[in-house]
């Protein structure tokens, strides 16, 4: 029986924190046993918004791999590999840039969205706008089955579906059509109690260290109505109960849950309970990461062996859209 067929990408735009860990890269390390997985970095991506600066890509290319490894992606179970190291993503976006509606990309939610927000770079870009059907291409030149998503990108897979289905309206049955798997993730909450985001400044990074994650979370907003030690809090409104949830035994949250109520036990109590769970659970990734950092060639090996066999595929689904176009 053959595997279907799981492929993602991430754009490495910055270093990775909690949040992704928890919400993407432990699902797509899940996902290894039950199909085969194409997982890549989406180096073209990240210049749809970072063109104007490259500096750091290299870094944020690196550490991505080091944390995927970490995190248990297995590059003999997935393939991983860099976008840019397989230019027949370029070819295909090319070619699906040729039949795709303008309006499509101009409809794309998150693409007002960026431009009215984002001041510090002028996105009145080609390349930005087409940011999609760059996507299209990383996931119909793998005929990928799924596609692992959080509820932010499925816009995006909805144009893939439309895109491939104009394809094979067109030039026949090339592409079947990808289906989003939806990550049931709660959102991480940041330091400062919004969502964990790095244009926010509120993360816990997966590089730093335990002193730094505990400089952290000792600092982290809590309750912000519980001022002084002897004020009853409400768990249910505050950020670090939403961790504790995730990373402390049930016991705990339960006592928190009770006690935090009647001032039974102070903010710092918790934090520092919380960080004994949260630090024990990333241990063994930060050891893995130390030991991988130290044999930055073997990391780039494994990006150039997935990137390899990345190609072969691709160029596999090429000729075939090369033969279907009759170019
Ligand atoms: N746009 C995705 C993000 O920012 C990254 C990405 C690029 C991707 N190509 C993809 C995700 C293909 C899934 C499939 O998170």
């Amino acid at each position: 029986m053959t595997k279907k067929r799981v492929l993602s990408g991430m754009q490495p735009s910055g270093l990775l924190h909690l949040g992704n860990l928890m919400g993407a890269l432990d699902n797509w390390r899940k996902l290894q046993d039950q199909y085969e997985c194409y997982y890549f970095i989406a180096d073209w991506h990240a210049l749809t918004t970072n063109y104007a600066d490259t500096s750091m890509i290299g870094t944020y290319v690196h550490e991505m791999v080091l944390n995927w490894l970490a995190a248990g992606l297995d590059p003999e179970k997935s393939v991983l590999f860099k976008q840019s190291l397989v230019p027949e993503h370029a070819v295909l976006h090319v070619l699906l840039s040729m039949a795709t509606p303008l309006p499509w990309l101009e409809r794309v939610p998150t693409y007002k969205e960026k431009l009215e927000q984002v001041a510090d770079k002028d996105l009145h870009t080609y390349g930005f706008l087409g940011y999609p059907v760059l996507q299209a291409a990383d996931i119909l030149i793998y005929k990928a089955d799924f596609v692992p998503v959080g509820i932010d990108q499925l816009p995006h897979l909805e144009l893939t579906r439309e895109i491939c289905r104009r394809f094979d309206q067109f030039y026949g049955n090339v592409f079947p059509e990808p289906q989003p798997l939806m990550t049931e993730y709660p959102k991480l909450p940041g330091t400062d109690g919004r969502k964990m985001s790095k244009s926010y400044n509120n993360c816990l990074y997966l590089s730093e260290s335990p002193e730094e994650l505990s400089k952290k979370v000792m600092q982290m907003v809590t309750d912000p109505a519980r001022v002084r030690r002897q004020d009853p809090g409400n768990p249910d409104v505050c950020p670090l109960f939403a961790l504790d949830k995730i990373f402390a035994p049930k016991e705990w949250c339960e006592h928190v849950n009770v006690e935090c109520r009647r001032a039974g036990i102070g903010c710092v109590d918790d934090k520092k309970e919380l960080l004994k769970h949260l630090l024990a659970f990333l241990k063994p990734l930060q050891e893995r990461r130390k030991e991988l950092a130290a044999h930055p060639k073997r990391v780039l090996e494994i990006i150039q062996e997935g990137s390899g066999r990345a190609r072969v595929v691709a160029a596999q689904t090429l000729a075939e859209v090369n033969e279907a176009m009759k170019l």
